[in-house]
């Protein structure tokens, strides 16, 4: 069984348009996606985790799924960090994260579009790093043909040296889209609290484990 795993709704896609609402509620603030918990702000510090992790591996970055931008603004204001391009398939998600941060580092830019059809154009050797964040439908997750297409398109992207950062699972199984692609993959624990109210958890506490993919 998966865990952790961000589900989306089926119905969501580039031209669909599900509802999508930045909710805060008893100091819990929570982005939901077509009715489900697309991310909540209580990950904020596996977020940071995962982006100082990434910021360490060089200075051109690349993100999949913008959310509330915890990790894209962790990276994109990290010293090390010369660029960082976040991808996002809702414009609604990132309108929402304009109005919170009105003031941009210069680092940052915002694309929009479906990480299943940019992978393929990205071009190749052109990042360091890649952090994985998209929230998808548990149909996708299963998919392993697409995962056989599209994670050595990410590989191809990457530069020698450069490393995939997948977002924390809570099983300390390495995720099989990604492993049989990578030689080398460093993993680091960290205990998170979820809200009461998380349903994308198994249970609110427990531990994280952050992989991070390196292409040799
Ligand atoms: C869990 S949130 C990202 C959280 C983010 N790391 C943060 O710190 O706030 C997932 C995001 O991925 C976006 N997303 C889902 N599918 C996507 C896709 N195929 N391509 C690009 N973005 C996608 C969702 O719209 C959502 O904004």
């Amino acid at each position: 069984m998966e865990s952790t795993t961000r589900t989306g709704n089926p119905e969501a896609g580039e031209g669909a348009s599900p509802e999508i609402q930045l909710i805060e509620n008893d100091g819990e603030v929570t982005l939901s996606i077509g009715g489900e918990q697309a991310m909540q702000a209580w990950e904020r510090d596996l977020m940071w985790a995962s982006a100082d992790l990434l910021c360490r591996h060089g200075q051109d970055f690349y993100e999949v799924g913008l959310g509330l931008g915890l990790s894209a603004l962790r990276i994109a204001n990290h010293p090390a960090t010369r660029s960082h391009t976040v991808l996002e398939l809702f414009g609604e998600v990132e309108e929402l994260f304009r109005r919170q941060h009105p003031e941009l580092p210069d680092t940052l830019s915002i694309e929009r579009g479906d990480f299943f059809e940019r992978i393929f154009e990205l071009p190749s050797e052109s990042i360091d790093g890649m952090f994985f964040d998209p929230a998808l439908d548990m149909e996708v997750w299963k998919d392993e043909g697409l995962w056989a297409r599209v994670v050595p398109e990410i590989v191809r992207a990457l530069r020698p040296g450069g490393v995939f950062i997948p977002f924390f699972s809570t099983r300390p199984e390495l995720r099989w889209q990604y492993v049989d692609h990578f030689r080398t993959v460093h993993v680091e624990r960290h205990r998170y609290r979820a809200y009461d109210t998380t349903e994308y958890t198994y249970g609110t506490s427990g531990n994280a484990y952050i992989q991070c993919f390196h292409k040799d």
